[in-house]
């Protein structure tokens, strides 16, 4: 059976990156911050298979985190993995460019970029050593970073958009599907979804899922504009 290491796995991307992940029968380790977030994503989990899940503190914003649980893989610690799916954010809020601090905007590339950059460039070499002919390396970007009406959390969005396209080029030959899912509407946890009006994270779920399945999808950009878009995948190659 199969591994998904998901970074971010507690946030709206991220339970719906495990959700897509276990619906696709493969096993999860989702890294997190403590057990109080370990606890959110069970209860978020319902009634899916959460044995199928292991969670593993780490500080993914510290630029040895993620690097620390490959370390314990490669130990036999922890299960091996062969996909990636990161989705670390930061704030969701419309502060205009003027009144962001400089604190909250290192905060925002911290965990909105960084994050990101480091669960790539620190899990990366470890999927290319497996050489699983089926691995595959998914991150989850917004349309905000073009739309940029909340700047905080566009701004980051742009790095992003440059790092996909690199990933996407890097590995369009090796065993590792590289793929950016960039999302134009709002995706929350379910509960919070209900409350707010907005696409929940098991309907979006059915892009993960999908795309675990179709190997003719690498070095392209998921486009996900719309509800349609969750039933039949959208995609552009880069590469
Ligand atoms: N949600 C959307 O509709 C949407 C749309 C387009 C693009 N995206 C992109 O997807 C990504 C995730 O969005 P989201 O809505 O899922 O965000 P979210 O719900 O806020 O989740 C963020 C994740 O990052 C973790 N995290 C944040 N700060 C952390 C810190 N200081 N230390 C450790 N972990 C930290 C959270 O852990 P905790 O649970 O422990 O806080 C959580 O797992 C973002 O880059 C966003 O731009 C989202």
């Amino acid at each position: 059976m199969e591994t998904v290491l998901v970074v971010g796995a507690t946030g709206n991307i991220g339970v719906s990156a495990v959700k897509g992940a276990l619906n696709s029968h493969r096993k999860v380790l989702a890294i997190v911050r403590n057990q109080q977030s370990a606890d959110k994503l069970l209860r978020h989990l319902g009634s899916l298979a959460s044995d199928q899940v292991t969670c593993i503190e780490a500080d993914i914003l510290s630029d040895s985190g993620v690097r620390g649980v490959v370390d314990q893989v490669r130990a036999g610690e922890l299960p091996p993995f062969q996909h990636v799916y990161s989705c670390v954010g930061g704030e969701y809020t419309t502060t205009p460019l003027k009144e962001i601090t400089t604190r909250q905007l290192r905060y925002n590339f911290s965990t909105s970029f960084e994050a990101n950059f480091f669960a790539y460039r620190d899990t990366i070499d470890y999927l290319l050593e497996q050489g699983h002919p089926a691995s595959t390396w998914t991150i989850c970007t917004g349309a905000q970073g073009d739309i940029a009406a909340y700047p905080v959390p566009a701004m980051p969005q742009g790095a992003l958009f440059s790092m996909a396209t690199a990933a996407c080029r890097e590995n369009a030959n090796t065993n590792v599907r590289f793929n950016e899912v960039y999302l134009a509407f709002r995706v929350e946890v379910d509960e919070d979804a209900a409350q707010h009006g907005v696409t929940s994270a098991s309907e979006f779920a059915s892009v993960y899922e999908q795309l675990l399945g179709r190997p003719d999808i690498r070095s392209s950009r998921v486009r996900v504009d719309s509800i349609g878009d969750l039933k039949e995948l959208k995609f552009e190659k880069k590469f």
